[in-house]
């Protein structure tokens, strides 16, 4: 069976890492690995690459950014010519970024078959770009398989038939479990001068938070608070950087002393970041996944979560870009009034075994 495995942006490596890996282990499968080059930077991209362990692409799309609409046309285009030269089986995407979903549409032109891995997560909200990329992926996707059971409900409501669909749990925490001893070992602490839980992690990026600039200057209002307290650690996204300077705040960022602004970090310095904080302040989905398994509290500045499950069974709450809703939640940690959480059923280190094992159970 050959398949194409498919990744774009920096949320799409730690979820192909562990799925590469046990498709080497399996005889009857024949895999490439396209990167579109959606993300290019050294700090978003290629250094991932080195510490998960992921083999360096076979072809790279080199796309780079764009407007959406020309990123996925342009995304679409080139993995025609891959498509007609490879001959694949099947595809297989992950996430819900622009490249997931600009591959999937040409796999379904060409009749290839399509695995979609994180399938089912609805946030509802179709301002989101990445809620109508999963909408679509899922829609012409021929393998579901779903993180968790909000997500199979999801996909039972929209009419998917229930043999597309498997429960295999959250890819990404195969990752962190596989690197855990490594992300312990990472220096970041020591290199930032923090101690474990005195210090917050945030991170922001999404373009209803940063190309706003009243959801921004919200946001920051209650940075402005909670720095006086404790400090932030602040890993600043490209997309940010950029809307800051835009917006004219960088100098009402640079007055907040404990307002810790670094370079985007790698997989294992962040996840040590993020294992030791008091709390985490973040709009990214992967994190409030991750804060979850670490059973860190995580406040998510968003109004709405396509990952509900790390509210009910973690250790996640929303607060959207309102500053009193968000230095209310803060409050309830410093009171120590903040929910245990458990991790959810099949985020256990294993999803990569049953994605693989659901695929080859397939007709070929
Ligand atoms: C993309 C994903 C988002 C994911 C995020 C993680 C979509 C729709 N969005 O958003 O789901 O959470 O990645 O980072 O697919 N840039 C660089 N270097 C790069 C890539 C981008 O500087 O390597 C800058 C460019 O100025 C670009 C901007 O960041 O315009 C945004 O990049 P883009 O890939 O469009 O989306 P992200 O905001 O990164």
């Amino acid at each position: 069976m050959k398949i194409i495995n498919i990744v774009g942006a920096r949320p799409n490596f730690m979820k192909m890492a562990p799925i590469i890996k046990e498709m080497n282990k399996r005889q009857s499968i024949e895999q490439i690995l396209v990167h579109t080059g959606q993300h290019y930077d050294q700090k978003l991209s290629h250094a991932f690459f080195d510490e998960l362990g992921i083999p360096k692409p076979d072809i790279n799309l080199n796309i780079g950014s764009d407007t959406h609409t020309r990123q996925v046309a342009r995304i679409m285009m080139a993995f025609e010519e891959i498509i007609d030269d490879y001959k694949p089986d099947m595809i297989l995407v992950v996430g819900d970024v622009n490249s997931t979903m600009a591959c999937s549409l040409v796999a379904a032109k060409k009749g290839v078959k399509i695995t979609h891995v994180e399938a089912g997560i609805r946030s509802g909200d179709r301002n989101m770009p990445e809620e109508i990329n999963r909408l679509v992926t899922d829609a012409i996707a021929n393998y579901l398989l779903a993180p968790s059971p909000d997500a199979i409900d999801n996909l039972q409501k929209e009419g998917h038939a229930p043999e597309k669909i498997g429960f295999v749990g959250n890819i990404m925490i195969d990752t962190l479990h596989m690197h855990a001893t490594d992300i312990q070992s990472s220096k970041i602490l020591d290199t930032l001068s923090l101690r474990a839980h005195k210090y917050v992690t945030l991170t922001l990026h999404r373009p209803s938070n940063v190309d706003n600039k009243s959801s921004l200057q919200n946001i920051l209002q209650a940075l402005k608070v909670i720095q006086e307290r404790i400090p932030i650690v602040f890993p600043v996204h490209p997309r940010t950087a950029k809307m800051i300077e835009t917006f004219g705040l960088k100098e009402e960022m640079t007055t907040m002393r404990n307002l810790i602004q670094i370079e985007p970090i790698g997989y294992l310095d962040f996840g040590k970041l993020i294992s030791n904080s008091k709390f985490v302040l973040t709009d990214s989905g992967g994190i409030q996944e991750e804060t979850t398994v670490y059973g860190i509290p995580c406040i998510t500045l968003r109004e709405n979560t396509e990952r509900p499950i790390t509210i009910t069974e973690g250790t996640n709450e929303l607060a959207g870009a309102d500053a009193n809703k968000i230095l209310e939640l803060v409050n309830k940690i410093w009171q120590g009034q903040w929910k245990k959480g458990q991790i959810p059923t099949y985020w256990d280190g294993h999803a990569a075994q049953r994605i693989i094992d659901f695929i080859l159970q397939q007709p070929h």
